[in-house]
């Protein structure tokens, strides 16, 4: 049986090769490989081999098999394709997958473009960065303990000789003092946005964050500013139902410093399970210390100027509707889950 096999294999490859029209192939094909061809009834009569052959005759039946498929099918390109081909226009086509933004892109989008609106610039300052400009020019002597709340993540490089050690910025101030120096003269009105990071890591905190930044530097800038411009920024972004309050606290770069509240979107500002007092944290700010603007080069006699920064993960969170239990989930690549946005 095996040697028939073997022939039937040499004699079907020698004559596919040998024909001259579609239509002796597609005899050939019916003649070897049809449901009643040579090949079909070696299949049935497998069961009168020698058992101890039977195995053997299997699989040389089905390499002859695949043999002769693949050596019609050369064929048949030989000869082109002249069916004629045709195609049912009113088909439904494939649907596109459409891409969305990123919900964080989304947010800096929308945060961009609410500072547009009052005249602010959008800037981008370094994620790697050195010492001088992240806490030294901010007015944090080398070694004060405030330093320690911005939980650091150092860079092992060589330290510059004027600008300290390297690190990769804990907070977006680290664009104050560039700004300034960048525009030499106030007026300055700033809004940085840029990644962040700290040495944390739960459901609220991740050791990469955003953060934007505000900075206004002019003559006669009062905290009047500040609070109007905040409020103007929450009341775009919340909602104008939602109100702020400025709680004092302690910055080394701002003086007066605040901590700014947003009035909870729950219970509206009466007190409930998720707020506690019926306010949320919402930003830091102050007015900019005359440290920090003699560091940029501004008189501080001359001018004034208030600051703020917030994190956009933060108001993400906080945004009516957009329920984000975990952080976390941000920065994975589920597409179930950000498919939503
Ligand atoms: N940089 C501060 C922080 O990360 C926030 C802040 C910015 C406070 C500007 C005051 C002025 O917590």
């Amino acid at each position: 049986m095996q040697d028939e096999i073997r022939n039937i294999r040499n004699q079907g490859l020698g004559q596919i090769i040998a024909v001259n029209s579609k239509e002796e192939l597609e005899e050939l094909r019916i003649y070897y490989l049809g449901r009643s061809g040579l090949l079909a009834k070696f299949t049935k009569n497998i069961s009168k081999a020698p058992p101890n052959e039977r195995k053997q005759v299997g699989v040389m039946i089905n390499e002859t098999k695949q043999a002769l498929e693949d050596a019609l099918g050369n064929k048949l390109q030989e000869f082109g394709n002249t069916q004629e081909e045709w195609a049912d226009l009113t088909v439904p086509g494939i649907p596109p997958v459409y891409g969305s933004l990123h919900l964080l892109t989304q947010a800096i989008n929308e945060i961009s473009e609410i500072f547009e609106h009052i005249g602010f610039t959008r800037k981008r300052y370094p994620e790697v960065e050195w010492d001088w400009y992240a806490f030294e020019s901010l007015n944090f002597p080398k070694e004060h303990p405030a330093r320690d709340n911005w939980e650091t993540f150092w860079i092992d490089a060589k330290p510059s000789e004027k600008y300290g050690p390297m690190l990769l910025t804990p907070h977006t101030s680290n664009g104050q003092v560039r700004e300034m120096l960048r525009k030499q003269k106030p007026p300055i009105r700033m809004i940085n946005i840029s990644k962040t990071y700290r040495r944390q890591s739960d459901a609220s905190h991740y050791p990469m964050f955003h953060q934007f930044e505000g900075l206004v530097v002019d003559k006669g800038i009062t905290l009047s500013n500040l609070k109007g411009t905040i409020e103007y920024l929450v009341h775009q972004y919340f909602g104008e139902d939602r109100t702020v309050r400025l709680r004092p606290h302690n910055f080394p770069f701002t003086e007066p410093s605040f901590e700014i509240d947003i009035s909870c979107d729950i219970c509206k500002g009466k007190g409930c399970k998720v707020c506690k007092e019926g306010w949320l944290e919402l930003a830091g700010a102050g007015m900019v210390h005359p440290n920090v603007l003699r560091a940029g080069n501004i008189d501080p006699s001359e001018y004034s100027g208030f600051a703020f920064g917030a994190g956009v993960e933060r108001f993400l969170m906080m945004k009516p509707g957009l329920k984000i239990p975990d952080l976390r989930l941000l920065y994975s690549t589920d597409l179930r889950y950000l498919k939503q946005f």
